[in-house]
This record gives structure tokens, C-alpha cells and sequence, in this order.
């Protein structure tokens, strides 16, 4: 070993603090605990039997050879081309050349300052956003500047008032992220009057709008608000996909939808990260995209999901003290809590790991540290059974603080 590794990392990995909240979240893999923490689709959820026929089906064809070797960077032409045809039913005007497939949308929201950011440059996110995406930014430099929600999204007025001030002192940021469909955490969905008045601020100040939506298809109930995406189809939206949520996250299997010169540059920036995704699971996908399976699978994991949300749903009603609030996503895999403001979930972690259910604070959610008497819970994981018990565990810890 060296004398001195330290040393031998560079600046920006060593500016990376040691995340407390790894360490506190090692703590929920323990068995005896109930964890509401993680962002886990059910592993019932998985269709184990119909991906081994499909897996057997192209080793017992051609396919096998195409799938074992390198692929393109942009992604298999087949899937790429299933992809743009549901898109088009969505009615974005887009082809093969607006969509490239991505190590899942987790190397998207990598990629993305890989290609916009200069260390210092600004990003406008939510206030709460996906802590995976705030953190990605971060690492190639980029400055977060945060933007509240109500039920709706984001404030389209405060982001007004920010893009205003960031002129004021010759600023601009490179985009606005915003997840507007179940948001990870708040759960919220973004109605299209919203979208609309997020689009007319950003071509005003002649910004781009990153829409990452990983949960859009897991709508339980109500309409589907039209993406982004669709709503402008001028190039000023760089929207993410991915197959994680709706069929395994194992697979790690995304895409990016967006202007042709933007699809360019993320291509050449994925060279250097993985040349492309795997050939082998992309032509799985594909496949499942072809049998028609996808939609009727789909089908069974809202039911699945819709059960679990209900049932979290109702068990906070029963268990939660007066002062407790939370939002009821119309879909998604989350939702999120907010107490009392005297209260700080980091304190009553410890003391809900000592119940054993755990949760995710809501401030790492925040790019400026706000939300301390925030949490996240995700109810698609544990079992109805668990998530009656892991919410009454929970309702105990809080009710021990209030005031
Ligand atoms: C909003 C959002 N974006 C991106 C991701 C990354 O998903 P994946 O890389 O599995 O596609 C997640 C995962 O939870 C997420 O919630």
C-alpha cells in the first residue's frame, strides 16, 4: 500500500464526505427490523418463470451470438425502436435518434453533468428531490439550487423568483430536475397546468428541464398527467426512463429521451463509462416488450402495490398521533411524513430502530438541509402484514415525543 492514499485520491472524491446516513441505513439490514428505508420493488413482483423462457428462447436462437457481444453505445436497435413506438402513443414526436439506452437511470443522472456541468455551475432542483440525482450532480461540481413543493410540484412561482435572482447576478443554471410523477420522496404528482407553467418559465429564461420518471407507469388510480416530455417536443426536455420499478431493478436496464445533439454528447460520455449496457439483458428486455407479457404484468404489480399503499394508508390513520401528517400518492413506491416541526427525525431514528422499523430521513433530501422533522417511507417492500406491524412500531416512537 502507499504511504499516503489520501493523497493519492483526487479532490473530488476526497471533498465526498462519508455519508452518516450509509452507516445509520447499515442498521436496517438487520432481519428483526421492519425497514421502510430502502426504494425496493417486491421481489414478488419479479416474473422469474417468463424471463427464463425468454432467456432460454434467445440462447436456443441466433440472437445468442448478438447477445454475448459487444453492443452500440446508443443501445440495441430493437428496444430502442419498442421504446420510441410507446413513447409516440404518449405523443412525443420523437425516433431512434431522441433515445439511447443507459446503464439505468441512475448512469443517466451521472451522465448528465458529465456533459452540462463546470464545476460551479448551478442546478435548480425540489426541495425535497432524489437523493441520487442531487448527488451525481454534486460530484462533478455542480451547485444545488432548491426550489419548495406544494401538493402540486414545484412552486412555479419561487422558481420564477430564482431564475429571476440568478439573472439579477448574471446566473443561469444549466437545468431544472424535477420528478413530476409520484416524486421520490414526497410522493406528489406534478398536474399538467403545473407542467405547463414549469415549461413557459423555463423557455423564458431559456433553460432545459430534465424529467426524470422512473415511477410514471406505477399509477395506481386518477389520470395520467401528460409528460413533459410531450407537453413541449421542442428539444428543451431531457426526459429518463428506466425498468427498475416496473420490472427489476437487476436488470439495470434505462434510457434518455432527448434533442438529437444532446443524445450525441450523452453517447460519447457513456463510451467512457461502460461502453454499453449489457447486449444480453437488453435483448431480454426487448423480448418482454414484444410478447405483449409487459402490459399485463404491469397490471399486476399496480394491483400488488395499490394493496400495500391502502394498507399503509389506512394503518397510519389508525396508529399516527394528531400532529402527524402524510401524503397519499396516487402512485409510486413512497410517502412521506411529516411531524410535528419540533420534532427531528434523526433523534427518533435511533429511538424507531430501538422498535425496529426504520425509515429515511427527509432532510438528506434537501439540498439545503432543510426538512428535519421530515421521513420517507416506502410501502412496496414489506409485506401487508409488516407494514401494519412496522407502522404501530412507528407510531410508538413518535408518540413518545410529542409534546
Ligand atoms: C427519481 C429516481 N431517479 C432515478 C432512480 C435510479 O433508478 P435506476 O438506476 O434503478 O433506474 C431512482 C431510484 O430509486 C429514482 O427514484
Amino acid at each position: 500500500m502507499v504511504s499516503d492514499l489520501d493523497k493519492v485520491f483526487n479532490r473530488q472524491i476526497r471533498a465526498q464526505k462519508k455519508s452518516a446516513i450509509r452507516e445509520v441505513l447499515k442498521l436496517t439490514q438487520r432481519p428483526d427490523i421492519i425497514s421502510f428505508a430502502g426504494g425496493l420493488p417486491s421481489p414478488e413482483s419479479f416474473p422469474v418463470e417468463h424471463l427464463r423462457k425468454i432467456v432460454c428462447n434467445i440462447f436456443d436462437s441466433e440472437d445468442a451470438y448478438l447477445a454475448l457481444q459487444y453492443g452500440t453505445t446508443e443501445g440495441d436497435q430493437r428496444l430502442r425502436e419498442l421504446l420510441v413506438e410507446r413513447y409516440r402513443q404518449q405523443g412525443l414526436e420523437i425516433d431512434t435518434g431522441n433515445l439511447m439506452i443507459t446503464t439505468a437511470s441512475q448512469q443517466a443522472l451521472d451522465l448528465l453533468p458529465k456533459v452540462f456541468i463546470d464545476p460551479g455551475d448551478k442546478i435548480i432542483c425540489g426541495l425535497p428531490s432524489y437523493l441520487g440525482g442531487i448527488s451525481a450532480f454534486g460530484f462533478y461540481g455542480a451547485k444545488m439550487e432548491g426550489v419548495k413543493l406544494d401538493n402540486y410540484g414545484m412552486r412555479s412561482d419561487l422558481l420564477e423568483d430564482k431564475l429571476k435572482k440568478m439573472k439579477a447576478f448574471g446566473e443561469k443554471p444549466k437545468f431544472i430536475y424535477t420528478i413530476p410523477d409520484f416524486q421520490n420522496p414526497a410522493g406528489i404528482t406534478m398536474p399538467e397546468s403545473r407542467r405547463q407553467e414549469i415549461i413557459d418559465i423555463a423557455r423564458k429564461h431559456d433553460v432545459l428541464i430534465v424529467e426524470d420518471s422512473p415511477y410514471r407507469e406505477l399509477r395506481f388510480e386518477g389520470n395520467p398527467q401528460k409528460m413533459i416530455f410531450a407537453m413541449d417536443n421542442t428539444g428543451q426536455v431531457i426526459s429518463l426512463g428506466t425498468f427498475s420499478k416496473i420490472l427489476a431493478p437487476g436488470f439495470r436496464i434505462g434510457w434518455v429521451i432527448a434533442h438529437e445533439e444532446i443524445i450525441d454528447k450523452l453517447v460519447t460520455a457513456k463510451q467512457t463509462a461502460d461502453l454499453c449496457t449489457s447486449p444480453f439483458v437488453q435483448k431480454i428486455a426487448a423480448k418482454y416488450l414484444e410478447t405483449g407479457i409487459f402490459e399485463k404484468h404491469l397490471e399486476t404489480i399496480k394491483n400488488m402495490y395499490r394493496d400495500k399503499r391502502d394498507t399503509m394508508l389506512s394503518a397510519l390513520k389508525e396508529h399516527m398521533p394528531a400532529g402527524v401528517t402524510w401524503t397519499e400518492p396516487e402512485g409510486g413506491l413512497f410517502l412521506f411524513l411529516t411531524l410535528p416541526e419540533y420534532m427531528d427525525a434523526e433523534k427518533l431514528f435511533m429511538q424507531a430502530i430501538e422498535e425496529k422499523v426504520a425509515f429515511v430521513l427527509g432532510n438528506v433530501f434537501y439540498c439545503d438541509g432543510s426538512g428535519r422533522n421530515t421521513m420517507r417511507l416506502n410501502f412496496s417492500f414489506a409485506s401487508r402484514e409488516m407494514n401494519i406491524e412496522g407502522v404501530k412500531r412507528l407510531a410508538k416512537a413518535i408518540r413518545k415525543n410529542i409534546k
